[in-house]
């Protein structure tokens, strides 16, 4: 470990971030009511330019007036580019209470994007007196995003996670596909005459992850666009979750269960997880550094792996 130690990341369950469009009103009590972790309402690109202004003001009463319980409550504002992001994170600070906690920048590109909001959140903070600082999530999806990925996870103490937002990620980049995640038909090996895919969302979750793990926030898995196939979008949260991430967002109901699964450590992850400490602390009782758990080696690392397993099914387990 580097003299320099790893900051932890919040310590808030973040299995599943439920979004639904600021312009569809029906919708919000049935996101309250749900199981995600998080909720985001969303003013960006699920609302049409028209609706702008009167999805701000949806969002806002239902801040106020909906009983979100104990969930992460989020919006996602507009991204710098438009004229509608001052407004959004203005209306959101003045008007509505205290129960919102975080906001959502998408399209970040570099960490001047969040010196500029946290500039602003702050002096409105400071202006009308709020107490409970804003906390910022951002989705990485350009070119940009990506290449200035780390800098950005160290862009302000707000910032709690980060998103992989496959489908502008995919556009910026100018890759070949319309797909939002998920095995992509041309992504694949060949050989002696077999097609094996590989996931070209690799690169990218893993530098996300490692951002983030840099800097103490969480990474996190965005959309998979196509809510029929419950086995895609398993086996693209499985693989997210192999890598480190905590959670996935959800964009229909359906999604929700597979998430919470899939980023909930399983009985028997966390059995083996207990097992492996125990037969560490009996290995260092005889002064022994390593020992053999179920015919495999485990030594000192393994204690931090199966720290990272424990530890994440008791957080899991208080809320
Ligand atoms: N949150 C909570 N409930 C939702 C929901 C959501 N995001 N999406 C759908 N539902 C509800 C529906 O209202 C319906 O409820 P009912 O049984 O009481 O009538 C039920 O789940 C089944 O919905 P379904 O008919 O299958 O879907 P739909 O056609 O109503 O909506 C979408 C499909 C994709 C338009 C909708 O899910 C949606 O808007 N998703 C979020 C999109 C978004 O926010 N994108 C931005 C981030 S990428
Ligand atoms: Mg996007």
């Amino acid at each position: 470990m580097s003299f320099r130690i790893q900051p932890t990341a919040p310590a808030r369950p973040n299995r599943c971030q439920l979004f639904g469009p600021g312009s569809n009103t029906k919708l919000f009590e049935k996101m309250a009511g749900s199981a995600a972790d998080v909720i985001n309402l969303d003013l960006e690109d699920s609302v049409a330019p028209t609706d702008k202004d009167s999805a701000r003001s949806n969002v806002i009463e239902a801040i106020n007036d909906v009983d979100w319980g104990n969930k992460t409550l989020s919006v996602r504002i507009n991204g710098l580019d438009t004229p509608y992001w001052y407004r959004d994170v203005i209306d959101l600070l003045e008007q509505a209470g205290p129960r919102l906690d975080q906001i959502m920048i998408p399209k970040v590109g570099c960490a001047e994007d969040i010196y500029a909001v946290d500039a602003l959140v702050t002096a409105v903070e400071a202006a009308k007196g709020r107490e409970k600082k804003l906390a910022f999530e951002v989705i990485i999806e350009s070119a940009a995003g990506l290449a200035h990925v780390e800098a950005i996870a160290a862009s302000s103490p707000r910032l709690e996670a980060m998103s992989l937002g496959a489908a502008d990620f995919a556009a910026s980049m100018g890759m070949q596909t319309t797909g939002i995640g998920g095995t992509q038909d041309n992504y694949y090996m060949l050989k002696d005459g077999a097609k094996y895919w590989s996931d070209p969302w690799h690169w990218a979750q893993t530098a996300i992850v490692a951002a983030c793990r840099t800097h103490g926030v969480l990474p996190v898995d965005g959309p998979f666009g196509d809510f029929s196939d419950d086995e895609g979008f398993r086996a693209q949260a499985l693989r997210s979750a192999t890598l480190g991430m905590v959670g996935k967002w959800a964009i229909h109901p359906k999604q929700i269960p597979l998430a919470n699964e899939i980023f909930t450590p399983s009985d028997d992850a966390v059995t083996e997880a207990r097992e492996i400490l125990s037969a560490m602390e009996d290995a260092k009782a005889k002064g022994e550094g390593a020992t053999v758990y179920k015919g495999r080696l485990v030594d000192i690392a393994s204690i931090k792996q199966a720290e990272v397993i424990v530890r994440q099914s008791e957080m899991i387990a208080k809320q």
